[in-house]
């Protein structure tokens, strides 16, 4: 491990950070124009780089320097791979399990989209709209203990079968708990039926305790039922499934985030 400053600083320069991770300064502007990596820009138009935002690509400070071994680039793409077969994985679990359910099919695949967008728009970090990603793909896994007889229930549903219904989130939370590289969406899964009035389940927690995740997921979930539409209910347009989430706006759900998402999906 390197013992200079380079090690310690917070901020680097292209050429600092190129160094850490063994590869050129051209690889490091390439990450940078592809925007896999975030930069500062200096007045004069040289970029910085965060330390932390470098870790996120791959740069892990107490990995020893091999010779012989895979270089920190493809190391990186080893990564990326493993994480892709992961989401894939769990994407094609979810076409079985959003069709047991009468929200049509691809709900979990669309409002992880929907998600994403809005995450790229906020300025989420790369790690940070992974697991928004993964959040929203399995928001509704919990389900999967609910009888289709239920999920599939034109009509009013008794108390009994509300009941049921509202356990979904913590058996999803229960579900996810066994697996540890989901563990940081645990409390997204187990908060997305909050309400930003604190009139949700299954804790009532109300306005920014919900964790920001769970608010993004929320409004998601609503205009994806909104106009991809369910048995028996209309299907709305875009504008005017928009003009029912300002009508939800800081009753259900979170007004900034409803703004955010009718300028990312517009
Ligand atoms: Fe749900």
């Amino acid at each position: 491990m390197k013992t200079d400053h380079t090690t310690r600083k917070e901020i680097l320069r292209t050429r600092e950070a190129a160094e850490l991770l063994k590869v050129t300064t051209q690889t490091i502007k390439n990450y940078i124009y592809s925007g896999k990596l975030n930069a500062l820009k200096t007045p004069g138009g040289h970029h910085r780089i965060r330390r932390s935002d470098l870790k996120e690509i791959g740069f892990i400070e107490d990995l020893p320097g091999e010779e012989g071994t895979l270089n920190r680039e493809e190391m990186y793409q080893l990564y990326k791979d493993l994480l892709n077969s992961y989401v894939d994985t769990i994407k094609a679990l979810l076409k079985a399990l959003d069709a047991r359910d009468a929200i049509t099919s691809g709900h979990s695949l669309r409002v992880a989209e929907y998600c994403n967008a809005v995450g790229q728009r906020l300025g989420f970090s790369t790690i940070e709209r992974r697991n928004l990603e993964l959040a929203a793909l399995l928001h509704d896994v919990g389900k999967i203990g609910i009888s289709e007889y239920i999920l599939g229930k034109p009509g009013k549903l008794t108390e009994q079968e509300l009941f049921m219904v509202q356990k979904h989130p913590e058996i999803g939370e229960g579900i996810i708990d066994e697996v540890e590289f989901l563990k940081p969406i645990i409390a997204a899964i187990r908060h997305h039926h909050e309400r930003f009035d604190g009139r949700g389940y299954p804790d009532g927690l109300a306005g920014y305790d919900i964790p920001l995740a769970s608010r993004i997921i929320s409004a998601a979930e609503t205009y994806d039922v909104l106009t991809a539409g369910i048995p028996y209910k209309d299907v709305l347009s875009k504008e005017q499934a928009f003009d029912e989430l300002r009508r939800s706006s800081g009753n259900q759900l979170d007004p900034e985030i409803v703004s955010t998402f009718v300028a990312t999906i517009h």
